[in-house]
């Protein structure tokens, strides 16, 4: 049995988005989201932790966590930039975004600043190719981007958390 439990107000989260759904094993997507909210990522207490609350084999659970790159399996920094690196965004210079980014950090893609500030990684699509380069930052998206532009945002990003 895991020994994390979500707070009231999640649990109550989870028994809503349990009761959309016909079954409540479709609800894994929604409630590893809530997780990574509560809990920060997804490590193997996490996967049980749904999976008894979802009636699921952890394997199950574990299949989608890894599948999707919006889970985090590894703590993050505060900020978690997420560049994509999908056809449109490469055409329309998201190489050069993370280049900068990685430059500006001190950092490479997979890793998270000293001051736990930032975490950089390239992820798959974010829907959003029509305004390519996109990143989002934890719950933000920012589109066609430019190196001028990524100064505004870390430098907002910066003083939010001072
Ligand atoms: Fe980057 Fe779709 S290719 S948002």
């Amino acid at each position: 049995m895991a020994q994390i439990a979500f707070s009231e107000k999640k649990l109550k989260e989870v028994e809503r988005i349990k009761k959309k759904y016909p079954v409540e094993r479709s609800a894994v997507m929604s409630v590893l989201y809530l997780a990574q909210d509560e809990f920060g990522y997804i490590n193997d207490e996490v996967i049980e932790y749904v999976a008894e609350l979802l009636n699921m084999a952890p394997t199950r659970v574990k299949e989608v966590a890894t599948f999707y790159t919006m889970y985090n399996k590894k703590p993050v920094g505060k900020y978690h930039i997420q560049v994509c690196h999908n056809l449109t965004c490469t055409l329309m210079g998201a190489e050069t975004i993370v280049e900068y980014i990685e430059k500006k950090l001190g950092i490479t893609v997979g890793e998270t600043t000293k001051d736990g500030l930032f975490t950089l990684s390239e992820v798959e699509c974010l829907g959003a190719c029509g305004t390519a380069p996109v990143m989002q930052v934890n719950d933000t998206y920012y589109e066609q981007l430019t190196p001028e532009k990524i100064d505004q945002i870390l430098e907002e990003l910066k003083k939010k958390s001072s």
